[in-house]
């Protein structure tokens, strides 16, 4: 690599450096945080929304009987049959539905869950769930943005993320708009549970794992994936704000959905780059889930797209091709979001000679021919960002480790996270640079207990269903 751009590379990488320090220091502010989120209204900017969400115990496994999901996350709208058998197993039919674009912004409420509600009643088809009229069918909606839950089937949208923005959805009841969109269709559906991805992950983990062949309790539920929350089950009396609800007084605990995209959004602790102000800038929610805008799937790619722009722009990339081209570069790099973090799972581990890989990568995504010194800064680049995020990924589960271990004071079976989303699952090395980072945490000072992460593949699905069962 030549000289000025080996050392504008080292400079943004060294900008990516995750230490111990802030490893702790974010750490304690993650418990803080959450602290402050279960003693007031979810909604601030200033601390994590820790929102209840009206399920009060985690499965045994024993759970029966066949309900209907469906799941908005992000891209997808999934619709799904599950079926419980009791013994820790289920069978799962779903079909998987993208969401135009055109209907994530600049739309309304009724268009998309009319779009919903069609998908649902040709699955219904599909599948011939439909036999007898007669009989209403049993649906959990997982529907994975910040919502307000004032009962298990209740709840109001706070803000969108992850690049949704249809205003008049906003501070409205996501179920009730949902059931009016399905009875207009006269599908006999009820939707009896509402629940976020990170809950559904948490329900359908534990209902997964046997305890007495894991020996390994299910602490907390996440996704890591177009977006990053979790959630974990807490003790009643941690929870201040849920004094003047309407929630049975008698049960012990209940489950949180932390929705930790939105930790330090005021950035006492996160780095904050250049380019994650650009991006953050571009974003529908700007100055919201800051946390999210550096960990998950939607932003790795926008990240290493803006640092390259920044490099081209100091004339230190991309230059001959600029000139060839007679002064622009190709449409697809400077268009925003375009750049999947998949692609960068591929970059990551390209170890072809000249990184050959990574040339036909950039050709076919971006139709941008690089040298190889451009794929080798590309290649450092993507490191950077990758581990930055992975690194980050740890502090959320250690300080809910840190927050719940002594409700396990008298159990020594080790820790699970379950745990689902295609960035944990698919990306290079992310699950084992998340398990070193929390090593370096190290929430259980010292105990003999271990932290296990188990992707829990459907979770989303699956725990709507285990939600429906309990309504
Ligand atoms: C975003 C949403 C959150 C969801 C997460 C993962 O952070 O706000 O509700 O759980 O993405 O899908």
């Amino acid at each position: 690599m030549n000289k000025d751009l080996k050392a504008a590379v080292d400079k943004i990488v060294e900008l990516f450096q995750v230490d111990e320090k802030l490893l702790k220091s974010a750490t304690n502010l993650f418990t803080e945080s959450m602290k402050t989120g279960l003693s007031n209204a979810s909604g601030g900017r200033e601390y994590m929304p820790m929102i209840p969400a009206f399920v009060t115990e985690l499965p045994t496994g024993k759970e029966t009987g066949t309900f209907l999901a469906g799941d908005l996350g992000g891209t997808n709208f999934r619709v799904c049959s599950v079926k419980l058998n009791g013994d820790h197993t289920f069978e799962l039919k779903q079909s998987k539905y993208k969401i135009p674009v055109d209907l994530m912004e600049n739309s309304t409420g009724d268009k998309l869950f009319a779009h919903l509600s069609s998908k649902v009643e040709a699955f219904l088809k599909e599948n011939e769930l439909r036999k007898d009229a007669n009989e209403t069918l049993k649906m959990g909606f997982t529907f994975s943005f910040p919502v307000d839950q004032t009962a298990l089937n209740k709840g109001k949208l706070i803000r969108w993320t992850k690049g949704y923005d249809l205003k008049d959805v906003v501070g409205k009841d996501v179920v009730e708009l949902f059931q009016a969109s399905v009875d207009k269709l006269n599908l006999n559906v009820s939707i009896v549970a509402l629940a976020n991805d990170t809950v559904g992950t948490l329900l359908s983990r534990a209902f997964s794992n046997d305890p007495s062949k894991t020996n390994s309790n299910t602490v907390v539920g996440c996704i890591f994936g177009t977006g990053t929350n979790g959630a974990y089950l807490d003790k009643v009396s941690n929870i201040p704000k849920l004094k003047g609800t309407d929630y049975n007084k008698n049960v012990k605990s209940m489950v949180i959905n932390t929705e930790w995209g939105s930790f330090d959004n005021t950035l006492q602790v996160l780095p904050n780059t250049k380019y994650d102000k650009i991006v953050d800038a571009s974003t529908a929610n700007t100055g919201y889930h800051l946390f999210e805008k550096r960990i998950s799937g939607m932003f790795l790619g926008e990240i290493l797209r803006v640092a390259l722009i920044d490099l081209f722009e100091r004339g230190l990339i991309f230059q001959d091709l600029f000139k060839e081209r007679g002064g622009s570069l190709p449409h697809r790099v400077q268009q925003p979001w375009l750049l999947d973090a998949s692609v960068l799972s591929y970059l990551e581990i390209d170890d072809s000679t000249e990184l050959r890989m990574s040339a036909l990568l950039m050709q076919n995504e971006l139709r941008l021919p690089t040298t190889h010194e451009e794929r080798l800064a590309i290649q450092g680049l993507t490191h950077a960002i990758s581990s930055r995020a992975a690194q980050l990924s740890a502090i959320p589960i250690a300080a809910i480790v840190k927050h719940v271990k002594e409700q396990y004071a008298d159990d020594d079976r080790d820790f699970e996270i379950g745990c689902d989303g295609s960035v944990v699952e698919f990306y290079p090395g992310f699950q084992a640079q998340i398990l070193k980072a929390i090593k370096v945490i190290d929430p259980l000072e010292g105990e003999k207990k271990q932290i296990h992460l188990k992707i829990a593949k459907d979770g989303s699905g699956v725990g709507a269903a285990l939600c429906a069962s309990v309504a």
